[in-house]
């Protein structure tokens, strides 16, 4: 089954590695995860005093995520954290209170850097507000890119063939099942209540 991916990559950079490999994981899944990239850009700062009155960026944003099946974060580490672009569209999402749009989503992470620890700090505090926000993260494979230089991609800016490729492809298959094991079981659950309560009200007019 295809399942609606959004991936919002956590850096605005024309050439961002991180948008690459985002994209070179809609190529290799485009049979069945598909995947929209979500624009955060342009996304005005949050600020709660904006909840009763949100700026028309905000609401887009929320029905983009609301949409979708699943979430894939793709993003750079900025001084050993979240870029703040990417934490500020993870604030957008979780509010007003109540109302998360990344409520029960899966998720994963995948952070790439031309460093050799590949973004690890970026991708834990991405994974902290994960599970705060109640998306069930992808535990493995874990996707801390090092090394990666744009001599990893082909000119159409995808990931050539390699050891690199070979990781991002096992992880997108992995999403994929992990977006399936998540939504499928939540609707068997969704089910077995349902007979439940209907053979309970059966059993009241015995
Ligand atoms: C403000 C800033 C902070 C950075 N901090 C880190 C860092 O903590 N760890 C790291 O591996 N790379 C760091 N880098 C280098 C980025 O990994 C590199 O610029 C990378 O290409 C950014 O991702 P992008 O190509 O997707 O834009 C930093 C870059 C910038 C601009």
């Amino acid at each position: 089954m295809a399942y609606k991916i959004a991936i919002i990559v956590g850096s605005l950079r024309e050439g961002s590695i991180n948008r690459k490999v985002a994209r070179s994981i809609c190529r290799l899944r485009n049979d069945n995860l598909n995947c929209s990239m979500i624009e955060i850009g342009e996304l005005p700062l949050y600020n709660q005093d904006l909840d009763s009155n949100p700026p028309p960026q905000w609401t887009r944003f929320r029905e983009q995520i609301a949409a979708a099946d699943g979430v894939l974060f793709v993003s750079p580490e900025y001084n050993r954290g979240i870029p703040g672009v990417l934490k500020n569209a993870i604030d957008v999402g979780s509010r007003p209170y109540g109302k998360s749009v990344f409520d029960k989503k899966p998720a994963a992470i995948v952070t790439a850097s031309p460093g050799s620890i590949g973004g690890f700090g970026s991708n834990h505090q991405i994974r902290q507000a994960a599970v705060f926000l109640n998306m069930p993260v992808m535990q493995q494979p874990e996707a801390y890119l090092g090394h990666v230089s744009d001599d990893a991609f082909d000119d159409s800016g995808c990931l050539k063939e390699g050891p690199l490729k070979d990781l991002i492809s096992v992880l997108a298959h992995a999403f994929h099942d992990w977006v399936e094991m998540i939504l499928r079981s939540r609707q068997l659950l969704a089910e077995d209540s349902a007979h439940a309560a209907q053979q309970a009200k059966a059993r009241e007019h015995v």
